[in-house]
């Protein structure tokens, strides 16, 4: 039985939980977060206790940690978990900063832990398709993507409080940037990105509205990531997902707006994505899910993770060129 915690109980945590408890190899064995309404409200849910400082959960006779803290908040609390030697689930992105990253990894390499970064995307089924096309040589080789990634602006405004420490880049490009790199197997040579700070600053939160970033592989292949999280709230989306694959032989086009449930009664809107994931007579399948559960094999049965905290590192890198190209208004090399 791995027994597990988890530190930040907010959207992703409880949903980490909820998974934990219905994983019969798993026992949720506490959490912690720094809001005391969060925290009572997770005790009353899941009946277990938790705390407000992280470092008391650790404290605990664990053998896992599960980091759904903020994206400015994941390396403390990892660094931390993985001095008392437990194995670690790291939100994706792995850190803010390359040098971070690097901290995490040095502390992890010292040790025999599974550590594994949430991009859960290699869970997401129409990824795992495309990928057996790609690798089956069905397009042969990989020219290029175009990737649209949007959230509605109630995400940066209501859904996540700390958008302003965030950005279009970090919450949502992570994502295409670690399917780009795990979808072609190929390295980035450098980046080339736009972004606009407008409709959000003026709402107080400082961070881009949009973010518009190219990127170029070592072999000349071409990825454009396309990122806004200012889409009105009338469309019915919270997210909108399209992926398009170039390849020598082939062309595949994933879009996920195609699988979003709406409905329409006193209002039109986003009821769900069950590709992704969704809630099954009490029951939770899907990405997310099958994602923590993969992480809980890997240290019941000692397997490597599939999302390690070097492609974690490589991600971070990527992104922070990305962030550094908008700010510098130029080509950033990467390698
Ligand atoms: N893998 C995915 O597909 C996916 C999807 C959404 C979000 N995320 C990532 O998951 C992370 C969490 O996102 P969320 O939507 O759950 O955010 P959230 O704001 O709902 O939850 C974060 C929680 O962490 C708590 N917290 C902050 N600092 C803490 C600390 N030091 N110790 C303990 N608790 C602390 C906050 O009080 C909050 O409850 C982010 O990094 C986000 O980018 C990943």
């Amino acid at each position: 039985m791995v027994r597990v915690g988890i530190i930040g109980m907010g959207i992703r945590g409880r949903l980490y939980g909820r998974a934990i408890m219905q994983n019969p190899k798993a026992e949720l064995a506490g959490f912690a977060d720094v809001n005391p309404k969060t925290l009572k409200e997770a005790e009353e849910f899941f009946n277990v206790k938790g705390t407000t400082d992280y470092r008391e959960l650790l404290e605990k006779d664990l053998n896992a940690v599960i980091i759904a803290t903020p994206d400015f908040a994941h390396t403390e609390p990892a660094i931390e978990a993985i001095k008392r030697g437990y194995h670690i689930m790291v939100e994706k992105p792995l850190a803010m900063s390359v040098e971070e990253a690097e901290r995490v990894i040095e502390e992890a390499e010292k040790r025999d832990i599974k550590a594994q970064v949430a991009f859960e995307n290699r869970w997401n089924s129409p990824f795992i398709m495309v990928k057996s096309s790609i690798d089956s040589g069905e397009f042969g080789d990989i020219y290029g993507m175009r990737i649209t990634l949007n959230d509605s602006i109630y995400v940066p405004t209501r859904m996540i409080s700390w958008a302003a420490r965030s950005s279009p880049a970090w919450f949502l490009m992570s994502h295409c940037v670690d399917m780009s790199l795990w979808l072609t197997r190929k390295r980035v040579k450098s980046v080339d990105a736009r972004g606009i700070k407008n409709l959000l600053k003026k709402q107080g939160i400082d961070t881009y509205d949009i973010i518009d970033a190219s990127l170029r592989f070592e072999d000349g292949a071409l990825v454009h990531i396309f990122s806004s999280w200012i889409l009105p709230e009338s469309i019915p989306y919270v997210a909108q997902f399209k992926f398009e694959t170039y390849g020598e032989k082939g062309y595949s086009n994933i879009d996920f707006t195609n699988s979003v449930i709406t409905n329409a009664s006193d209002r039109y809107y986003f009821a769900g994505l069950p590709t992704l994931w969704a809630d099954i007579h009490n029951r939770l399948t899907g990405a997310p899910i099958w994602m923590l559960d993969s992480f809980i094999d890997s240290i019941e049965e000692d397997k490597p993770v599939i999302a390690t905290l070097e492609d974690g590192l490589e991600t971070t890198r990527i992104v922070s060129g990305i962030q550094r190209s908008v700010e510098e208004e130029k080509e950033i090399k990467i390698r």
